[in-house]
């Protein structure tokens, strides 16, 4: 009868890797509140915000960014062709529920019927809001 007394030392070994990453996030706090911005600060805006939010729940950054083309056009682009009028929210706020092609390529946009008009128009407040000047 061999008795095999294996001790697990080897197991009890490794540990000594403690990965304790505790970044500080030393998140500057800076407002720039600098000369450009002075009369424009439009993310003060409360339909800049709500907008946004909208945008950031639903899967439109999938397919749009805010200044570079994607799948989609970017926003400061749409803001670019589009006057900030209520036609044209109600107008583009239709085009994201139906879905639709042919404005900016042959590439179509997706229909989003589960968004509701207001939260369309909201989102397209926001787009809109983006013109660069
Ligand atoms: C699957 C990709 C995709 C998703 C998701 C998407 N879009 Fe689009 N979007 C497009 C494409 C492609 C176009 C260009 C359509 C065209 O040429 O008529 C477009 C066009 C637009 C336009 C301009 C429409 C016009 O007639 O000029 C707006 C505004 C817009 N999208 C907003 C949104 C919003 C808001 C969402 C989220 C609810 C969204 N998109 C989600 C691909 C997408």
């Amino acid at each position: 009868m061999k008795k095999y007394l294996l001790v697990a030392g080897i197991a009890a070994a490794l540990i000594a890797c403690g990965g304790n990453t505790n970044e500080k996030k030393e998140n500057a706090d800076a407002s720039t509140s600098s000369s450009t911005a002075a009369a424009d600060d439009k993310s003060k805006n409360p339909d800049y915000q709500k907008g946004l939010e909208l945008i950031a729940k639903n899967d439109c950054l999938t397919c749009h960014k805010v200044s570079e083309k994607l799948i989609g056009p970017s926003y400061q682009e749409v803001a670019a062709k589009y006057e900030n009028n209520e036609e044209n929210v109600k107008h583009l706020a239709d085009k994201v529920i139906k879905g639709g092609q042919g404005v900016w390529g042959q590439v179509p946009m997706t229909p989003h019927a589960g968004v509701s008009q207001a939260d369309a128009e909201q989102m397209i407040k926001y787009v809109l809001l983006l013109k660069a000047k």
